[in-house]
């Protein structure tokens, strides 16, 4: 069931996923959240930062799952995505390392780290609320267009397009990963509520893809349609092709 929220701006847009994921700590303040990274959840991580500092929610209780991690970067890489987390939300949160979780992508055996990911999750009760963002493929997590929809975290293969869209964030483009841990479409089916964020017109045609148009693992984003619960908050521009 998609719920959608279009919102007039940027900005009203980034608040409005602030407010979801408030309220979720509000109901349950020890909540499992599912995070992301990206350009997507930036402006999102800041008005959560500012709504704990005025006072109205309180997030240092929650435990976090990310969504993915690079294969091949310490976590105390710049650009990894532990780094990226803990710059942009976890210290400004007052989040301790023990509650917040990211694949370990300098794994020495990878299929038993997506395994003891996977099982993480699930001892910690599953998730909660998880936050997305939708890659211009219709990408959710690592799951780039396949055959199939993957069940579970597992090594991913970037495509050419996702490493260059990535590229922007390393200094030359043979730095940029080629793959990745990431949650599956199943490990992110499995959250009991998911808020999809998407802003810009780049999104739009994506965005009516993927929740417009057929179920397929060729636009992973799409079998999001399947999900009981799932609100998609997007600005004016990326709801311009809907
Ligand atoms: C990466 C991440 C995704 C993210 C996507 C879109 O590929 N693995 O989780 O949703 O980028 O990123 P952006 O928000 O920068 O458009």
């Amino acid at each position: 069931m998609l719920h959608w929220i279009v919102c007039p701006t940027r900005e009203a847009q980034a608040k409005a996923c602030a407010a979801v994921l408030a309220a979720q700590v509000l109901q349950k303040p020890d909540s499992v959240l599912g995070l992301a990274t990206g350009s997507t959840p930036l402006a999102i991580y800041r008005e959560m930062i500012a709504l704990q500092n005025e006072g109205v929610v309180n997030f240092s209780n929650v435990r976090t799952f990310n969504l993915d991690e690079y294969i091949g970067l310490s976590h105390d890489h710049p650009q990894s995505y532990r780094s990226f987390m803990e710059t942009n939300l976890f210290v400004e949160l007052g989040l301790r390392s023990e509650q917040t979780h990211v694949p370990d992508g300098m794994a020495e055996d990878l299929s038993a780290e997506c395994a003891a990911y996977e099982q993480a999750i699930e001892q910690a009760g599953g998730i909660d609320l998880q936050l997305l963002g939708i890659g211009h493929d219709g990408h959710i997590a690592f799951n780039e267009p396949a055959e199939a929809f993957t069940r579970t975290v597992f090594v991913a293969t970037l495509t050419a397009a996702t490493i260059s869209a990535n590229q922007r964030f390393f200094a030359r483009p043979e730095d940029v990963p080629r793959t990745a841990l990431s949650m599956g479409v199943g490990s992110i089916m499995r959250a009991n509520r998911i808020l999809l964020s998407a802003f810009g017109r780049d999104k739009a045609e994506i965005v009516r893809d993927a929740f417009t148009g057929p179920v397929t693992p060729q636009i992973s984003a799409s079998i999001l349609q399947f999900h009981p619960d799932c609100t998609i908050v997007l600005d004016e521009e990326a709801a311009s092709a809907l």
